[in-house]
């Protein structure tokens, strides 16, 4: 049985690369079915998420290469409109390739998505925006098949600002005839990603990064290179870890202004946080501070970081309050961490975190991605031994993570255990 086996110990030092971003890296390869020819991404992390978007692509025809953080992607004229359910139930964000198959072939039968065990994850926006488009969906439990000869550019207002919906509906919209207005657009840095990308194909978008999106239909677009932003989530876990480790940690590769509430909180945690125009440091010498936190859709504290946040308010002084406004089940960390020693009790989408908690190593499971990073983290801070299980969920989202908090001093490995030892 894989697992990753934590000693806690001293604090993190020293310097870290950040991965180009999962979130925007994935969406991007989906967007260049969009256009035949070779299209090459830079800065794409080696992450099981990204090799099944790969297997996805690969099954739609596409010739997929993938070296040293580069990603070549031969697009033929003609390109599959069916994914395959086994892909599909492995990659939630594999709903990303509707807007630009239906966009190309006019016709798209995609198995329902998976991935990450959180909760309802609806796709009915991505849906309804779709049919504003023209398109006809047919939606069951096993697929979702849609057609439009053409889409028509549509005025959309979307009733909540779903990265993913915003995304689909924008991949729809770029050889759409007419004009498409989203309304109440998402905001994510990912968002402003997949604009430029979309413009250096050929794509007429305007509003990107504002929640007022219009995007003119062009007839074709053409194949493109560019380069992934740096992933903000990957730089806010270090960056939590340096904080509770009290150690001192340089991130090289990511934008400040991509996670600036989230740095704001660790400040305010008492945190040293020093930024740059393509990175920054955190420094966690001194005794934390409790702090609330609200994750929102950007520009808000995103919610791939309430796990890091609720290990910080466990070793910080006071009580803090951490409510969780966009999944439901990013809580169950929570009894995880509760394992380990953590005092924090839920109250309705509250979780309320009395701190400084002396954790003490024991068997905790990853039960989503971020939440097996953070219980990776709090492994490093507890006592003694921690086993942390079900490792897949961190490798799909984290570069040999181990490896890196090794490199930094921490005590993290991947090991094969004897489950009745676990
Ligand atoms: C993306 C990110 C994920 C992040 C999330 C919010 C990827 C691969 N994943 O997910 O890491 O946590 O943004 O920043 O980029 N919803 C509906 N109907 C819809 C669409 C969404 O009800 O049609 C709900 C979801 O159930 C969820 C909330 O809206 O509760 C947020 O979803 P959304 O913003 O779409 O997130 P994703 O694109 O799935």
């Amino acid at each position: 049985m894989d697992v990753f086996l934590v000693s806690g110990g001293g604090p993190l030092t020293g310097s870290v690369r950040v991965n180009g971003a999962k979130n925007s890296a994935l969406k991007l390869a989906a967007a260049a079915l969009l256009a035949p020819g070779r299209t090459v991404v830079d800065n794409v992390p080696d992450i099981a998420d990204i090799r099944v978007m790969g297997q996805v692509l690969q099954h739609l025809g596409v010739g997929v290469h993938h070296r040293s953080g580069v990603l070549t992607l031969d697009v033929p004229e003609q390109v599959g409109d069916s994914t395959p359910a086994d892909l599909a139930s492995k990659l939630r964000a594999s709903i990303v390739v509707l807007g630009p198959l239906l966009a190309r072939c006019g016709h798209v039968r995609i198995a329902t998505p998976g991935g990450c065990n959180l909760g309802s994850r609806a796709i009915d926006l991505h849906l309804s925006g779709l049919a504003r488009m023209g398109a006809q969906i047919d939606y069951g439990a096993e697929h979702v098949e849609a057609r439009a000869r053409r889409l028509v550019g549509a005025d959309i207002e979307l009733p909540y600002a779903s990265v993913g919906a915003t995304e689909n509906l924008l991949m729809a919209a770029v050889t759409a005839s007419g004009t498409t207005r989203l309304g109440n657009a998402a905001r994510e840095p990912e968002i402003v990603d997949l604009v430029a990308f979309l413009q250096s194909m050929g794509a007429d978008i305007r509003g990107g990064g504002t929640s007022e999106i219009e995007v003119r239909g062009v007839r074709e677009l053409r194949p493109t290179r560019h380069v992934v932003i740096g992933d903000r989530i990957e730089a806010g876990t270090f960056a939590v870890a340096a904080a509770v480790t009290g150690g001192m940690i340089d991130l090289h590769g990511v934008r400040p202004e991509h996670l600036r509430l989230a740095l704001s909180k660790l400040q305010a945690a008492g945190a040293e946080v020093t930024e740059r125009d393509d990175g920054l440091t955190v420094h966690g010498g001194g005794e934390l501070k409790a702090v609330d936190v609200v994750t929102l859709p950007f520009p808000g504290v995103p919610t791939d970081l309430l796990s890091a946040f609720l290990l910080l308010s466990s070793q910080a002084r006071g009580t803090s309050m951490l409510t969780e406004n966009v999944y439901e089940s990013r809580f169950s960390v929570i009894d995880e961490m509760v394992r380990l020693g953590a005092d924090i009790h839920l109250e309705g989408h509250h979780a309320i975190v009395r701190g400084p908690a002396r954790l003490a190593g024991a068997v905790v499971r990853a039960t989503d991605l971020r939440a097996g990073a953070a219980l990776v983290i709090a492994g490093l801070v507890a006592e003694g031994e921690t086993v942390v299980t079900d490792p897949y969920h961190v490798d799909r989202g984290y570069t040999d993570f181990a490896a890196r908090l090794s490199a930094l001093g921490g005590d993290v490995r991947r090991a094969d255990v004897v489950p009745s030892l676990v």
